[in-house]
């Protein structure tokens, strides 16, 4: 019970890695508000997650949602002391074919998404004066560009880089700003990969999976409990003197 008394804002957290971290945050004690621009898929993981669960309606691109969703969940828990920004988009295609609205749509989530939920929570957290904990979802695609994959391993950088800014801007207010750099984790959005790496490189489904599971050097493919106690450490008073880092939780894809 290493959160009792906290209560978190995950966005995305209706499925996949952000659905895992609500949970894992409710087992250790916190109240969570599962921020999802998929509303109803939001409230169903809500509910199955309990009664310190509850869904919030966010879309992370639009300014009027974020700030309205951050005041429903200080309404509804109270205060927020951690956010997860979590929610993002994935594309892939070869230079060649990427197009404008391919860019602007997955910047904008995952980038100006990130800098402006975080800037919200951070108003409260500076007002409220008792400090908190902002993680990042950073990705080992942000560490190092891939052929395919340019537009959101570029996205996944620039997160690296605001929690770099973010983190030394606001520990002056006692609030933390930490990244997580998963490598490749199973689920929802790597049978999405997966589908695109099967279209661009004539590949079967299920063949990428296989390829990038053997290729790491753990033996296989994380899981997104692997990633929760990152994510549970990184909240608690124990991570306090940790400003502005991105952590690798990948199996052994990538030193840094
Ligand atoms: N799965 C992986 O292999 C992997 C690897 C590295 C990094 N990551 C990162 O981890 C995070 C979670 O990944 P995941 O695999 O659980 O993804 P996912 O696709 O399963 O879930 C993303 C969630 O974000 C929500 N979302 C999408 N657009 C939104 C918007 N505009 N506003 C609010 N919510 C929105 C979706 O509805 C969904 O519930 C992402 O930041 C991702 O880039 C994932």
């Amino acid at each position: 019970m290493r959160l009792i008394g906290k209560t978190a804002l995950i966005t995305g957290a209706a499925r996949g890695i952000g659905r895992a971290f609500a949970e894992a945050y409710v087992r250790e004690g916190a109240r969570v508000a599962i921020a999802d621009i998929n509303l109803a898929a939001a409230e169903k993981t809500a509910a199955e997650i309990g009664p310190n669960a509850i869904a919030v309606h966010l879309d992370v691109t639009n300014q009027v949602s974020i700030d309205t969703a951050v005041t429903e969940t200080v309404n509804r828990l109270g205060h927020i002391d951690i956010l997860i920004n979590n929610a993002a988009l994935f594309e892939a295609a070869p230079i060649a074919d990427i197009t404008r609205a391919s860019y602007d749509k997955l910047f904008a989530v995952n980038v100006s998404g990130t800098l402006f939920t975080l800037q919200a929570v951070a108003r409260h957290m500076i007002a409220r004066g008792k400090g908190g904990k902002i993680i990042n979802m950073a990705s080992q695609a942000g560490r190092r560009g891939e052929s395919l994959v340019a537009v959101y391993c570029a996205t996944k950088a620039a997160v690296i880089s605001l929690t770099q800014s973010a983190g030394l801007n606001l520990i002056a207010h006692g609030i933390n700003v930490n990244a997580i750099a998963p490598g490749v984790v199973d689920g929802d959005h790597w049978d999405g990969v997966d589908a695109y790496f099967a279209k661009l490189e004539g590949l079967k489904p299920g063949e990428k999976k296989k390829q990038v599971g053997a290729a790491v050097p753990f033996g296989r493919m994380g899981t997104a409990a692997d990633l929760t106690g990152m994510a549970i450490f990184l909240a608690t008073p124990e991570a306090v003197y940790i400003v502005a880092q991105t952590y690798n939780v990948d199996g052994g894809n990538w030193m840094s």
